[in-house]
């Protein structure tokens, strides 16, 4: 089955009188291991085709079937669920809790509804922040972290509860190549560990080649 089916998804914005069209016809099936790289220029559409698939957005046209669940029939409590229960974002600008440390960052995802209890929880996300390279960090605030830090922090945050899907906007900017690597490389060894599919959003071309298909975006069009 397919983890992620996107059919003639159209989205437009409106901005005053104009309308933006940010995604025209957009179709694309992930598969439930697989990795997709998206890549496109600042302004294509990239962001508007995460948060539609993971049900931040509602499209305008078009339906969007996340493993197997038609989620653009869905009413604002069911999308509520869905996010909670299957996906893992990773935001462009992250977006931590301020007042808890790393470890109680990732911790907090299964405060909000999860089979795990409180010891294997706090287990799994020092496990996380380790592969991360965090470990001297599990207890530091956002506020005392680099921005590379905080974004695998998110990274961790993403894989907490072993979404079916993991959409992750830019996961490598503020990191350099090695620690780029190395948290495309955890990104990878997570996703096909289990069912879990991944769409990677980067401008880094040296970071397609973890993934196992490349689709490009140009003005909200995708092309192979
Ligand atoms: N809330 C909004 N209201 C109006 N226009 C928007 C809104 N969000 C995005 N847009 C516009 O839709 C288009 C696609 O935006 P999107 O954020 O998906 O691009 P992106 O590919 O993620 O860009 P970047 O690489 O800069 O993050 C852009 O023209 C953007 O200005
Ligand atoms: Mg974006």
């Amino acid at each position: 089955m397919a983890a992620l089916e996107l059919s003639s998804v159209r989205k437009t914005y409106t901005s005053g009188d104009a309308e933006i069209v940010a995604l025209d016809h957009a179709t694309l099936e992930v598969g439930d291991d697989e990795i997709l790289a998206l890549v496109g220029p600042s302004g294509s559409g990239k962001t508007t085709l995460l948060s539609i698939s993971g049900g931040l957005l509602t499209p305008s046209e078009g339906t969007v079937v996340v493993g197997g669940q038609d989620i653009s029939t869905y009413s604002a409590k069911q999308l509520t669920a869905f996010r909670r229960d299957s996906v893992g974002f990773v935001f462009q600008a992250v977006n931590l809790v301020p007042f808890l440390t790393a470890r109680e960052n990732l911790m907090i995802v299964n405060d909000f509804g999860s089979s795990r209890s409180h010891k294997d929880a706090k287990a799994r996300a020092e496990k996380l922040l380790d592969e991360l390279g965090l470990s001297h960090r599990v207890d530091n605030l956002p506020g005392q972290m680099s921005g590379g830090e905080r974004q695998r922090v998110a990274i961790g945050r993403a894989l907490m509860n072993e979404p079916a899907l993991v959409l992750i906007d830019e996961p490598t900017s503020a990191l350099d190549t090695k620690l780029g690597e190395q948290v495309m490389e955890l990104i990878v060894s997570e996703v096909k560990s289990r069912d879990t599919a991944a769409v990677i959003v980067t401008h880094d071309q040296r970071m397609t080649r973890y993934a196992d298909r490349t689709v490009t975006i140009t003005d909200g069009v995708l092309a192979a």
